[in-house]
């Protein structure tokens, strides 16, 4: 299996910060948010990683993560979303790096506390389709939303008014290799983009999403307050108390 890691965008909801960097490369306590899902990855024992990024400042991720080294990775592969076309549209960059392959897709802004080997152990065995990981929150109307029914997902709704769940959507995506035929399918949403919750709700109606729960703390880190939260989580869990 192979791990790709979405981290373009221009960060708009961090100005000022992020005119002088990506927002994937600013601290979450004491490392670069970046590390975060890359560590996930490496612990899970995905070797062959993808960055996908943008923006303007592509070239700082060479210049804080270089060959991947210091992670026990031989190298670390990466590519150049040009636009802001979603995050759908920044996976389909990755089409010829999975050669085939499952694939195991992170939000460079997710940061998760549970080591989640087993899940991709899981997905291995799983014949065809795809996986998400859900967390109840407090504010699911940030997040896609998922209705749960007897064990299935029966639909994701991104950011809705009026959720019908408190199960988000992490940004942790497990897919078999046609997910790249689906993006190729998608339509742009409301806002011009290629939304990652389209491209889930066809393995939903073909009947072969699975999903699993996350334990510990989930956390996206693409806004202020969640920047914060994030860097107070980590904190607390490497025992630093404020
Ligand atoms: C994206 C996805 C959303 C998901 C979230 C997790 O939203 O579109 O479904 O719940 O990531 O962080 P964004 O934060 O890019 O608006």
């Amino acid at each position: 299996m192979k791990g790709i890691i979405l981290a373009g965008g221009l960060g708009t909801r961090l100005f000022p910060c992020t005119k002088v960097t990506n927002k994937h490369l600013l601290p979450v306590f004491n490392k670069p948010m970046i590390y975060y899902p890359l560590l996930t990855m490496v612990n899970a024992g995905l070797k062959d990683i993808m960055i996908v990024t943008g923006g303007n400042y592509a070239g700082d991720f060479l210049r804080i993560l270089g060959n991947g080294r210091e992670f026990g990775l031989k190298d670390i592969s990466y590519t150049y979303q040009e636009g802001e076309g979603g995050i759908a549209d920044a996976l389909r960059l990755a089409e010829n790096f999975a050669e085939g392959e499952k694939i195991f897709v992170m939000l460079g802004d997710n940061i998760v506390e549970d080591d989640i080997s087993e899940d991709i152990k899981k997905f291995e065995k799983q014949k065809e389709g795809a996986g998400i990981f859900l967390k109840e929150v407090p504010d699911p109307e940030r997040f896609g939303v998922a209705e749960i029914k007897n064990g299935k997902v029966l639909n994701i709704e991104e950011k809705p008014k009026k959720p019908k769940s408190n199960y988000a959507v992490c940004g942790l995506y497990l897919y078999d290799n046609r997910v790249f035929d689906i993006i190729r399918e998608l339509k742009p949403s409301g806002r011009g983009e290629l939304e990652i919750t389209d491209v889930n709700n066809v393995y939903i109606r073909k009947n072969i999403m699975t999903y699993s729960m996350i334990n510990g703390w989930w956390t996206d880190a693409g806004t202020f307050e969640s920047l914060l939260k994030a860097s107070n989580l980590v904190a607390g869990k490497e025992g630093f108390c404020f």
